[in-house]
């Protein structure tokens, strides 16, 4: 019988070289003589372990990891021999860092083969589809509603209340649109998921459609991810063929079939109704609202649009029971969240635990504090348009609420780390620049705000009338706060105010902090 292999496929393990370790693994397994199946999953996402393999043994998967193709025979020699290797990690699953997490959404990542339906159904896969099926949709939306669940996109909308406007919709046609553009800095969830457990989504997908009444969907990826694209459109074809979309799901009277697009790549197009836009067809502008996408959406219609994590999170309150999710988390934030711990940070990756950790546990004790060992000096949480929290903020417990309080957003879970390096009126501009790049355009505070914006931070960065141009940009980011139509321009303020409240030092001709730092 050949040995079971374990090694991501996952385009942040093969950036590392994962493809190079496949290609030793084969090679060294021939050379000993031994016959090895080499399966590509996921990532567990412990990516500074990367490329990590394991190897199926009768006490568990056993991890080794980071290897480099020179590593392999060794490594193989070990597994063989159940003999001591430098890079032996143990158990995967007793690894510290994958112990401490509450696995519900990325139970299955990294675990299972991507591209099978069948090993999919070995570890739970379907159940959530099987239970739905044998529910009312009303059932199934009361289901989602208790389980406390809110849009993992961003703006924490609660799920159940978007799908039951959906259902009671009248339309002959309606629509389940997937949004996995990702677009916020230091996130990589939506990807993980799609290379490492893909039919999670399908299946999230496929219940929310039996719960409002729709029979197609659409899953719009950024166009950065050709793995997860391949890898989604590869579990779609399979799902098809396994008789899980298409006519009849499951031998039902449902049906529901799939479809991926693949977007240019515009951080606007992940805002919902410009996604809507480019997925007919048209450049990537935001429609005002009313009408809201759950009344009036893609083609005209009652559309459900939900981040993928939202969806992919959906079969396990099916399954598992909405209390048992429910009874993760504090205060309206209920279940888990899938944290990405990026940037300056020494464990980088995947940490999917209740709401309710504190930003400081993730950062200095999970995430292991800077990379470089210096001092960290900033986070930003929440993608581009997300809060920078000094260290004095350490102590708010990732949630919705508490975020808010603190003039915060939690947004898809990426927290991206600065150390003492760091010139946070640069970062102010970054986000002013970033905001005038990428905004659609289509209304005034956001597409002239943005520019005047930079123009501003330059002059103070420049050292010209500090007091006055700080007094500009404030009043400025009131302008966009207020009055932008979606929330690139509206939220543009909270990186480049916190910037300002919190290290009100760094603003002054440039490198006056670094310099006397030194
Ligand atoms: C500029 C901008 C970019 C956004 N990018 C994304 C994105 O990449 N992915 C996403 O799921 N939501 C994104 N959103 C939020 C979506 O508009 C929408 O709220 C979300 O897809 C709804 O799903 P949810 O309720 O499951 O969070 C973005 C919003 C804005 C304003
Ligand atoms: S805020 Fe910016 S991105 Fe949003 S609608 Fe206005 S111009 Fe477009």
């Amino acid at each position: 019988m050949s040995m079971r292999i374990f090694l991501p496929r996952d385009a942040g393990a093969i950036a590392v070289g994962a493809d190079d370790v496949a290609v030793a693994l084969e090679r060294a397994a021939s050379q000993r003589g031994v016959a090895i199946d080499v399966v590509r999953t996921g990532s567990r996402g412990l990516y500074w372990l990367e490329p990590m393999v394991e190897a199926a043994t009768p006490q568990g998967r056993v991890a080794f990891g980071p290897l480099t193709p020179a590593d392999v025979p060794a490594v193989l020699e070990a597994v063989i021999t159940d003999g001591p290797h430098p890079l032996r990690l143990g158990i995967t699953e007793e690894i510290p860092w994958l112990k401490r997490q509450t696995r519900l959404t990325f139970a299955r990542c990294g675990v299972v083969d991507p591209r099978s339906v069948e090993d999919y159904r070995a570890h739970q896969g379907f159940k959530g589809l099987e239970r739905a099926l044998e529910l009312t949709p009303e059932a199934i939306i009361a289901d989602v509603t208790a389980s406390g669940l809110r849009g993992r996109g961003g703006a924490g909308f609660p799920t159940g209340i978007k799908w039951k406007t959906v259902a009671q919709a009248s339309a002959d046609r309606k629509y389940i649109v997937c949004n996995a553009d990702e677009g916020d800095s230091g996130t990589f969830a939506d990807r993980m998921l799609m290379e490492g457990d893909p039919f999670v989504v399908i299946e999230g997908m496929t219940i929310a459609a039996i719960a409002v009444g729709a029979a197609k969907g659409y899953i719009y990826i950024r166009s950065e991810y050709p793995h997860a694209v391949a890898a989604m459109n590869a579990a779609v074809q399979a799902a098809r063929r396994a008789g899980y979309l298409g006519e009849r799901i499951g031998g039902s009277r449902h049906s529901f079939d799939l479809e991926i697009r693949v977007g240019a790549g515009a951080y606007v197009c992940g805002e919902e109704t410009s996604m809507l836009e480019s997925i007919e067809g048209r450049r990537g502008i935001v429609r005002a609202k009313p009408p809201l996408p759950a009344h009036k959406g893609l083609f005209g219609q009652p559309t459900v649009i939900n981040n993928l994590l939202s969806f992919a999170t959906i079969p396990f309150i099916l399954a598992g029971g909405a209390k048992a999710y429910a009874e993760f988390g504090m205060g309206r934030s209920r279940g888990t969240m899938a944290i990405q711990l990026a940037g300056n940070i020494r464990y980088g990756g995947l940490f999917e635990t209740a709401f309710g950790v504190t930003l400081g546990e993730l950062v200095d004790d999970i995430g292991g504090g800077t990379f470089t060992g210096r001092p960290v000096r900033a986070v930003q949480v929440g993608g581009p348009l997300g809060a920078y929290f000094p260290r004095a903020l350490f102590d708010t417990p990732f949630d919705y609420e508490a975020f808010a309080a603190r003039d915060g957003l939690i947004g898809h879970g990426g927290i991206v780390v600065f150390d003492d390096s760091v010139d946070m009126a640069r970062q102010a501009r970054f986000a002013m620049e970033f905001c005038a790049i990428e905004s659609c355009g289509k209304c005034t505070p956001c597409r002239i705000g943005s520019t005047r914006g930079v123009e501003t931070i330059d002059r103070i960065r420049a050292g010209d009338r500090v007091a006055e141009n700080i007094a500009v940009v404030e009043d400025l980011c009131h302008t966009m706060k207020f009055g932008s139509l979606c929330a690139l321009g509206g939220f543009t303020p909270y990186p480049v105010m916190s910037a300002l409240r919190h290290f009100r030092e760094d603003f002054g001709p440039a490198p006056t902090r670094l310099q006397a730092a030194e």
